[in-house]
């Protein structure tokens, strides 16, 4: 579908409504549309998102994961765009446009933003996970699974080794993982300045999984772990010098931040598993053939990797750069 053929089909969606203005953003996954509409004195704006290479029952079930944080998460600065309908089998999925800036703009330093503002965001994204495990709970006894079609590796490879770890772990709710948990999947919004103060400030989870995948949490901490690893790789961090954040410290507040909201401690065995599932990630990110025909970007990003981040890359060992030791003690 094009850019027009979309207007076509959403004002057969909402009769009555004129599309007004509309602007396309080309992602890996998908394309988004994000569209004006109105009708008399009613305004809306609405983002119709197409996935790429999808199945139906994927995107049927991140339109139904999307719905369930919606209307179950009760938190007044964490929520998520308003879901609107799906037609899984064109890969459409609609939902309210959020206003904001993703946080992966702010830390690439693409939209600077103050480091109280940083430190803010990540005591919210520990709790916006909190909140995402506790609604996507599972049994207790439920086995871990993941996907067999999936070609997903290095996340396999993590879940058979770490089986008898999560026995000792103390944190053991089994969960749906998000999957991709990273701070390109969150929008933050400053809701009102006042007085050069920012009175409160919205969280918005967005690109809920399309996978059914039973985990404990830890694959998605390290996955948050992962992603702000991943940008102090590249320029501005790598070649500009801009590093007014650190990653260890953010990640301490993160996980605080989860942990205090979950009402756990990690032990040395939850460090463990992060730490591994890190590595898995790490290792994930340099596996195209799990992508199959991927494109260009995937591949480019794989070169640059490559080529600046070697040593990043090549981490055999779970424990050799993160955590330092002694971190679970302070944890
Ligand atoms: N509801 C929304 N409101 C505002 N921006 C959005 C919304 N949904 C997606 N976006 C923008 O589109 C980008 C890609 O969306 P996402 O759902 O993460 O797609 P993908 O699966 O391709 O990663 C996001 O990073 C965000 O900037
Ligand atoms: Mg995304």
């Amino acid at each position: 579908m094009n850019r027009d053929e979309v207007q076509k089909y959403i004002e057969e969606q909402y009769p009555g409504f004129k599309v007004m203005s509309k602007k396309t953003i080309f992602c890996r996954n998908s394309r988004i549309f994000m569209l004006d509409l109105c009708k008399g004195q009613i305004q809306e704006k609405i983002v119709v998102k197409i996935s790429r290479n999808y199945q139906p029952r994927e995107v049927a079930l991140e339109f139904s994961n999307l719905s369930r944080f919606y209307y179950g998460c009760k938190d007044e600065a964490v929520s998520s765009p308003k879901p609107l309908f799906v037609d899984a089998e064109n890969g459409i999925l609609a939902m309210s446009y959020v206003q904001g800036v993703n946080l992966a703009h702010m830390l690439h330093e693409i939209r600077p933003v103050s480091l109280q503002y940083l430190i803010c965001a990540a005591d919210l994204s520990g709790i916006a996970l909190a909140k995402f495990h506790t609604l996507f709970r599972r049994m207790e006894d439920e086995p871990v699974t993941i996907d067999t079609n999936a070609r997903e590796d290095d996340i396999n490879q993590f879940l058979a080794e770490s089986q008898e770890r999560m026995d000792e772990c103390n944190l053991k709710t089994m969960v749906t993982p998000f999957f991709d948990f990273t701070s390109w999947n969150i929008i933050l919004k400053n809701d009102c300045i006042k007085n050069g103060q920012s009175k409160s400030t919205m969280l918005y989870l967005i690109d809920f999984p399309r996978l059914d995948y039973v985990c404990t949490p830890h694959l998605d901490l390290a996955r948050f772990r992962f992603g702000l690893e991943l940008i102090k790789q590249f320029p501005p961090a790598k070649f500009f010098g801009l590093n007014r954040w650190d990653v260890d410290s953010l990640y301490d507040r993160f996980l605080s931040s989860y942990c205090r909201e979950m009402h756990v401690a990690l032990s040395q065995d939850d460090l463990w598993l992060i730490s591994r599932a890190r590595l898995a990630n790490i290792r994930r990110s340099q596996d195209l053939t799990r992508k199959g025909r991927c494109g260009l970007q995937p591949k480019l990003e794989k070169a640059y990797l490559q080529t600046f981040s070697r040593q990043w890359l090549d981490q055999g060992d779970v424990f050799s750069k993160w955590p330092r030791m002694g971190r679970a003690e302070k944890a």
